[in-house]
């Protein structure tokens, strides 16, 4: 009954409000929507009903534009379920969603989340969104997206790879013209290298701990001359006083690093496969992670969201959307950036790489965005298996 009659005012609102053709279509779009999302995520129909109808009240009705008119549909709103047959909790989270359906960068209860969503849809079949709008666009991808999957290779075919790494790690070692004439690359290479390996093994044999602490001791040996060598990257200023440094460090690298040295490393990176066994609950790691993201936890984040790059680099997952491949791995490079500027604060104690740091705060928020929303909105199946 009272649906019917909500139908009716919101309706007749949009007909004889100031942009009648407008806002008659975007109120079609957002209840065709809100229903269909309703499904999806199995909430109540009658309440997404009645916040997709009384949405935009505030200002079909009451001619009030701008951010103000959600809070005045939301009054109205009250006053018209004084006598509808909702329960003073439904009525609740109907006024409250309305409240909030303006609200694109946060993220609020399901049925307040549902009409952000369909608005959004909305709009982009309105032809009214914008390019800048980053959250609309967001959730617009979150709500298209049907459900998260990672999926892992066959464990045989982990063990080529892992193999395959072996012999390119020992070749960047090996390679004196690099080391000479690029060693930055030649750091980077086989930082990156070794960090590889280590994600595979992490994976293909979890319990070999031993090896595990070599390889990020043979990371973290690269990693002094590697950040000074960002540092000069980000800020040329910082050259004349790194650069010294920066020399002696790859000199003492290289003469470190001997033939003898070498092979024995990669001896101990010959290892037999013979009980092969894949613990693969990473993507619902990361997704615990990034329900419940602080600066204290953006380290943890990083190390994830690196796992996961370089999975999918030698495609040994898949994840699924692509556009939550996409983002984690946005996101990982974000983080880098961030990392790489709070430590050259630090090192060179100059406040204004603590500034650049703030900046992609900002970028940064907006990935996690997109990757929790994702992941919130596919409710219908998720989904981590082996191929
Ligand atoms: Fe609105």
């Amino acid at each position: 009954m009272f649906l019917n009659y909500l139908k009716g005012f919101a309706e007749a609102s949009a007909f004889y409000s100031e942009e009648s053709d407008f806002e008659t279509t975007h109120l079609e779009n957002v209840i065709l929507h809100s229903m269909h999302l309703c499904k999806n995520r199995n909430l109540d129909e009658k309440l997404v009903a009645a916040i997709a109808m009384g949405h935009d009240l505030g200002r079909t009705h009451l001619n009030v534009h701008g951010k103000k008119h959600a809070k005045a549909g939301s009054k109205l709103m009250k006053k018209l379920l004084k006598d509808s047959e909702f329960s003073d909790d439904e009525k609740a989270i109907i006024c409250d969603a309305i409240l909030h359906h303006n609200e694109k960068n946060k993220i609020h209860n399901e049925y307040d989340e549902l009409i952000k969503d369909a608005d959004s849809l909305a709009h982009r079949d309105d032809g009214i969104l914008k390019e800048d709008n980053k959250y609309e666009q967001y959730r617009i991808i979150a709500s298209e997206s049907e459900s998260v999957e990672m999926t892992f290779a066959p464990v045989s075919e982990w063990i080529t790879p892992y193999r395959e790494h072996v012999v390119m790690l020992k070749e960047s070692y090996l390679n004196k013209e690099k080391r000479d004439n690029h060693p930055d690359e030649w750091v980077h290479e086989i930082r990156t290298g070794t960090r590889k390996l280590r994600t595979i093994l992490k994976f293909l044999a979890p319990t070999e701990k031993k090896i595990q602490k070599k390889l990020d001791k043979w990371a973290l040996e690269m990693s002094e001359a590697r950040f000074l060598h960002v540092a000069t990257l980000k800020a040329d200023s910082l050259s004349p006083k790194v650069n010294k440094k920066l020399n002696g460090l790859y000199k003492e690298l290289g003469s470190k690093l001997s033939q003898k040295k070498i092979d024995k490393r990669i001896e101990q990176l010959n290892i037999e496969f013979d009980h092969e066994k894949i613990i693969s609950d990473s993507l619902s790691r990361y997704e615990r992670l990034i329900m419940d993201v602080t600066p204290k936890n953006m380290h943890k984040l990083r190390v994830k969201g690196k796992s996961i790059k370089y999975l999918t680099q030698m495609e040994l997952t898949e994840l699924s959307p692509s556009e939550l491949v996409d983002a984690v791995l946005r996101l990982h490079d974000l983080l880098g950036d961030y990392n790489d500027f709070l430590e050259m604060a630090d090192y060179f104690k100059e406040s204004r790489f603590k500034g650049e740091a703030k900046k992609l705060m900002d970028l940064i928020q907006m990935e996690i965005f997109l990757i929790r929303k994702i992941i919130l909105c596919c409710t219908t199946t998720k989904n981590v298996r082996y191929n």
